[in-house]
């Protein structure tokens, strides 16, 4: 069974609380919280003071994602804002290993996430130092796109490398993910699945997660 990470980017964010309380209810994993700078992506979203109101709203795991460049400036104040996971991007850090060790120091898991042109094949020397790689579907940086075919592809061989070496990191899918094609991303080899669009704009938000759930 797959977890499933609902991303907030797509709330009504003129009642949040209201959101928040139905993923509480809900059979979803995760909390997904996207954040944006500007900068390494194309669009604001916001940042740890809005990710501590939300994560005070919850007891379930709070997995924060970093569009953002320079990371390391934000760890700490990310840490008191609640988040249990950092996801760095790995286009995004020159010192990508520095700014993983800094995420584990302040208590936090550790995620990179990858763009769609990124090769899976460039983890091969951080992938047993993280928890979580990101498998972007969607080029960063907004919600409702389409999803990328090719990242099928990509699962599958991230997928066998982290078998093959025994490790316990997880992938996580992002961007795009419908009830149409969540089954085939699962089937390739993927552990979380963040839905934004998918969740929220659904008739039955509650019913559409429990059903990604249940695939
Ligand atoms: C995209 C974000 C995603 C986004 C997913 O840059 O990282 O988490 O919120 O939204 P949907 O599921 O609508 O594509
Ligand atoms: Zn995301």
């Amino acid at each position: 069974m797959p977890l499933i990470a609902p991303s907030l980017l797509a709330a009504n964010f003129l009642n949040l609380q209201q959101d928040c309380d139905l993923l509480n209810i809900s059979v979803a994993d995760w909390f997904h919280i996207d954040i944006m700078d500007g900068v390494f992506v194309p669009n604001i979203s916001f940042g740890s003071m809005i990710t501590k109101f939300i994560t005070s709203t919850t007891q379930k795991f709070c997995d924060v994602h970093l569009m953002i460049e320079n990371p390391d400036r934000y760890a700490q104040a990310f840490k008191d804002a609640g988040a249990n996971s950092l996801t760095v991007h790995y286009e995004a850090c020159p010192h990508l290993h520095r700014n993983i060790q800094q995420i584990k120091n302040l208590g936090m898991q550790a995620g990179v996430a990858i763009n769609p042109h990124t090769p899976v094949h460039l983890l091969q020397d951080i992938l047993a130092d993280i928890d979580l790689v990101c498998v972007m579907s969607v080029n960063p940086g907004f919600g409702g796109q389409a999803f990328i075919p090719n990242t099928i592809t990509k699962i599958k061989e991230l997928r066998s490398i982290i078998d093959k070496q025994n490790l316990h990191t997880k992938i996580e899918v992002d961007g795009g993910i419908t009830l149409s094609n969540a089954k085939s991303i699962i089937d390739a080899g993927a552990h979380v699945l963040v839905a934004g669009n998918t969740v929220f704009k659904a008739a039955d938000p509650l019913a559409m997660i429990a059903s990604l759930k249940n695939l």
